[in-house]
């Protein structure tokens, strides 16, 4: 066959090719413009014949390969969005579900006493979890050395430069003295955040868990106050209005005190609850030590104050029926999801 037979017979097998998948175009691909395909040749050729011969196909081949690589090119991009959009689409198939977040049961109950507080003027205020001996104990008036330091197991962690030891924070009354330091009276917070005790773990009790503390600072603040404040809180979280105020000891408020809640003994739960006795025990609480005022700046003849702190576990697993303080931390999905309702 002359060259220009072949240029002719091509033209028509470019015209008359067609290729119905990404597949087939890469065959012609490779058939015809491949590193040994059809022009390939015809090029090699094309070097060999007469001037003659090259002044009257050198045009037409160019133009032919263009033609077939045009042709490659619409067949690339129809076919290539045809698969994307073609069987890649399947109507029949069921829809994603997209499942919607849960909050913890603990931030669930965090957020319900922020709220309770807030409507009452205590605004949220925080401090960090590694703390420094200072603010967990020195300045809320446990001395060095000072048996009170027992009440609570605690995670050292020493400074490998030598610097001074530091803690996991113990209870977040560290965030008190923080604020203190920090601000003029009037104060009027809520510190909620994570603690951290070097206790056995069990189904009851945690070396991590959760607290909330609250501090009121102004002129002329009593124990009345805080009795009220304490029944208010009672009433609209646990929606019980009978609280007991019972003598205890912290280091930091004088006089101290435990608050209990009636909650009543009316069914077995109850008396699973309460121990037996009907009453709740929820809170730590008491005056702020003129001691702690004046290590944190504030003239204790001047303004008066008082504090409390409480854990949020016990408070979870009652409300939502957890069973073992474990479940909180473990982060399985199956507990978490189940919050979702109480959103
Ligand atoms: N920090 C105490 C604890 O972890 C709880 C507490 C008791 C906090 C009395 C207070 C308070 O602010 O006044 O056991």
């Amino acid at each position: 066959m002359g060259f220009s037979d072949k240029i002719e017979s091509l033209v028509d097998a470019i015209e008359r090719a067609s290729a119905k998948n990404l597949e087939e175009a890469e065959q012609f691909r490779i058939k015809y413009l491949g590193s040994k395909g059809v022009f390939k040749d015809l090029f090699n050729e094309f070097k060999e014949v007469s001037s003659e011969e090259k002044r009257q196909f050198g045009q037409k081949l160019n133009q032919l390969k263009s033609r077939a690589e045009g042709r490659l090119t619409e067949w690339k991009s129809s076919l290539g969005e045809a698969e994307i959009s073609g069987p890649q689409l399947d109507l029949t198939r069921p829809g994603m579900t997209v499942e919607p977040g849960a909050k913890h049961p603990i931030s669930l109950i965090r957020d319900e006493i922020i709220e309770i507080f807030h409507a009452i003027g205590f605004s949220v205020a925080e401090g960090p979890e590694i703390e420094d001996d200072w603010h967990n104990f020195s300045a809320l008036n446990f001395p060095p050395e000072h048996p009170a330091r027992d009440m609570q197991d605690t995670f050292f962690i020493k400074d490998p430069n030598g610097g001074d030891d530091h803690v996991l924070r113990t209870h977040t009354s560290s965030v008190q003295v923080r604020t203190m330091e920090n601000n003029e009276p009037p104060i009027r917070i809520i510190a909620p955040g994570r603690v951290f005790r070097n206790e056995a773990v069990s189904a009851r009790s945690h070396c991590i868990f959760h607290q909330i503390e609250g501090l009121y600072i102004d002129e002329g603040v009593t124990f009345a106050d805080m009795k009220q404040t304490l029944e208010y809180f009672a009433i609209a979280f646990f929606g019980k209005s009978k609280i007991r105020l019972r003598p205890s000891y912290f280091p930091f408020t004088e006089p101290s005190a435990e608050m209990d809640v009636y909650w009543g003994l009316e069914n077995e739960l109850d008396y699973r609850i309460t121990k037996g006795t009907g009453w709740l025990e929820v809170m730590g609480c008491g005056m702020v030590d003129p001691a702690v005022l004046t290590s944190c700046g504030i003239d204790p003849e001047k303004y008066s104050g008082f504090a409390f702190g409480m854990g949020l576990e016990r408070s979870a697993m009652q409300r939502f029926q957890i069973p073992d303080i474990r479940m909180i931390f473990e982060n399985d999905v199956r507990f978490l999801k189940q919050f979702q309702s109480a959103l």
